[in-house]
């Protein structure tokens, strides 16, 4: 096979789009020899939006639910970009049909689903993938690059946050991302997994922690259509429904490795639109980034000349390939889509060619464990340890 057929489940949102956008574009950058992708079904629970948007995926069936997308034979890959709660239902059948399966983060609602997910796919022979797009900014590539050397020496502490302000606002509207039937972690699972996946990825497997999981708002109004990001009026006349999720949680944690971790994240950090940082230090150096500098890693090291010891900054620029597939120059900037991008070519490669890539649903599965033991650990407010 070296066109993989692919529908897209969810296909009017946020994620669906830019899925849809990637799988038509990679080839553009990466070229076909890992392979192509054709989007041959979209399915939306709003079937008006996906017939609108029909223009993207030219020729594609719309199908009426996910059912028929996981029973129709010209799938070969569903791509799960619906609401949180119905990813391990969706993911699961797909997989018992055959298909290999992409699925937005987080992968599943408890660290068994997604343990159960991880065996199905190993025994199946199917390739799996998990969303979290954003260590595969070549820029993180560069600080694993930095680690794996030893030219920070050994990991002492690593410190991330993410924050947003998308409920800065005690009257922005409710939608499903706090409702906790149909996204039972919030925001540990929500934005927390996107931290805990640069933690895997930079520093390794977390043994234990502890967190402090808050609601800062606890109802907020229903108005109609308005979703993510969405600004409104309010007439006086809404209804109010309650936040069943977390809004936000501090963190501290210990890695397998021995290094210890600090970590916040909240989507209700007033001002911040998207703030995403981490530093991590060790023995002989340390690094530093925020997506405010999305292409620029700081550099710390102990093997510098006493006197001229300081941050440097590295724009990662055409030596990595990930990087060289989009410009020529270094610093022009690789944004958000251009990591779906990178994430999709990855994907399609795999099944093409039978590649390991990162991350699966292996990791799906560790990332699950730490948002499992911070559901926990904030409700029994005890240390909890991961086996
Ligand atoms: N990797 C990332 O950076 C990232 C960013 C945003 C969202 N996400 C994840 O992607 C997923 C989707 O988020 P989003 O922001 O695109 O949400 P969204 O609300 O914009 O889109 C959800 C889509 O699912 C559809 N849908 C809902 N229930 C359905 C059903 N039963 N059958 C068929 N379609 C249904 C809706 O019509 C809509 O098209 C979530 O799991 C979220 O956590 C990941």
């Amino acid at each position: 096979m070296t066109e993989v057929r692919v529908a897209v489940l969810g296909a009017s949102g946020w994620m669906g789009r830019v899925h849809t956008m990637a799988y038509q574009t990679f080839p553009h950058f990466f070229g076909d020899g890992g392979g192509t992708a054709r989007v041959v079904a979209l399915v939306s629970a709003n079937p008006q939006a996906a017939q609108e948007l029909s223009f993207r995926a030219p020729g594609a069936k719309l199908l009426p639910t996910w059912q028929d997308a996981v029973a129709d034979p010209d799938v070969d890959l569903i791509d799960i970009c619906l609401p949180d709660n119905l990813h391990y239902e969706v993911a699961k059948a797909a997989l018992l049909a055959g298909k290999h399966v992409f699925c937005e983060k987080p992968l599943a609602d408890t660290a068994a689903q997604a343990r159960e997910l991880a065996d199905i796919a190993h025994e199946k022979g199917l390739i799996t993938r998990v969303g979290h797009a954003f260590p595969r900014n070549p820029v993180h590539d560069l600080a694993k690059e930095i680690i794996d050397a030893g030219e920070i020496g050994e990991i002492k502490l690593f410190k991330g946050c993410q924050h947003v302000d998308m409920y800065g606002d005690p009257l922005a509207p409710y939608m499903w991302r706090a409702n906790g039937d149909l996204a039972p972690t919030g925001i540990i699972g929500d934005t927390g997994s996107h931290v805990f996946s640069f933690m895997e990825f930079l520093v390794g497997k977390v043994s234990s922690l502890i967190a402090d999981n808050f609601i800062v708002t606890e109802k907020r109004p229903v108005v109609d259509g308005v979703g993510y990001g969405g600004e409104t009026a309010l007439t006086g006349d809404e209804q109010w429904s309650d936040v069943t999720n977390p809004d936000g949680s501090n963190i501290l944690c210990h890695f397998a490795n021995g290094a210890r971790g600090l970590i916040d994240f909240s989507r209700v950090a007033t001002g911040r639109k998207f703030m995403q940082t981490y530093e991590v230090y060790g023995t002989k150096g340390s690094l530093a980034y925020t997506y405010d500098e999305v292409n620029r890693l700081r550099f710390y090291s102990n093997d510098d000349e006493v006197g001229r010891r300081g941050y440097r900054e590295i724009d990662v620029g055409p030596e990595h390939e990930t990087y060289r597939a989009f410009l020529p120059l270094p610093n022009f900037s690789l944004g958000y889509n251009e990591s779906k991008i990178i994430e999709v070519a990855e994907v399609v490669k795999s099944i093409v060619s039978n590649q390991p890539m990162w991350p699966t649903f292996e990791t799906g599965h560790h990332i699950c464990q730490i948002v499992d033991a911070c559901m926990d650990s904030s409700r029994q407010r005890a240390w909890v340890e991961i086996t």
